[in-house]
């Protein structure tokens, strides 16, 4: 398979969404939070998906930093701690510095050797990614880092698909669309990108038109394809 620029997809794909509520969880003094983070991170993750789906379909634009705390209100509730506003203001910003994923670094740093372009294309709001390059310190692996703040729609819209060929000088036959996320990856296959879904947790595929062209457990089956 041959590709010029790789474009990842950012949270659960380059930075691990659930490494906020974990590493709140083990501080001192959090032990009714640790009971149910798990269950907390879990239904953040999803209200923020399910609210940018639907804010799509509404013709709605809220940025995805106020989904996310709109999705975290919820998630809090869900467990009676909304009321704990220091907690969730610890959570947001440790939203802010999320973990990359263990073989992230290294795979950025050996596509960068061979010369194979890299960017973001993610929902975040600008200063969510930019905040989120920058703490973890991959920003210097990327040439573009494109949020969808630009054009006011969420994923899968085509029209965020679109921003990669507007915002580089690429063919969409030389990008490779890299995700975790199943649906993300029907949008990208359906716009035309090449794509490898970046199956984490082992899942079954979305029953959904378009197919990946690979499926990798992480990013290092992304190296695996560089001729
Ligand atoms: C993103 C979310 C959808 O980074 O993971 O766009």
């Amino acid at each position: 398979m041959s590709f010029k620029v790789c474009v990842f997809d950012a949270y659960g794909t380059l930075f691990d969404v659930n490494s906020a509520a974990r590493k709140c969880a083990a501080e001192p003094g959090r032990e009714k939070f640790a009971e149910f983070w798990p269950l907390i991170s879990a239904n953040w993750r999803e209200k923020q998906l399910s609210y940018s789906w639907l804010l799509n379909i509404l013709g709605e634009y809220n940025d995805f930093w106020q989904i996310t705390e709109s999705a975290l209100d919820y998630a809090l509730e869900l467990v009676g701690l909304d009321r704990d506003a220091e907690l969730k203001k610890r959570l947001l910003n440790l939203y802010r510095e999320l973990d990359t994923y263990t073989e992230v670094k290294s795979v950025l740093s050996n596509l960068s050797t061979r010369n194979i372009t890299c960017a973001i294309l993610s929902n975040g709001s600008k200063f969510m990614l930019d905040a989120a390059v920058k703490n973890s310190g991959v920003k210097s692996y990327f040439k573009a880092v494109l949020s969808v703040d630009e054009i006011g729609v969420f994923k899968p819209n085509s029209k965020v698909y679109e921003m990669v060929l507007d915002h580089t000088n690429f063919k969409i036959d030389e990008v490779l669309f890299v995700s975790s996320n199943g649906w993300d990856i029907a949008g990208a296959s359906s716009f035309g990108f090449k794509t490898v879904w970046i199956n984490r947790l082992n899942l079954p595929y979305d029953r959904l038109p378009f197919q990946p062209d690979e499926i990798g457990i992480d990013l290092t089956h992304v190296e695996a394809l560089i001729n």
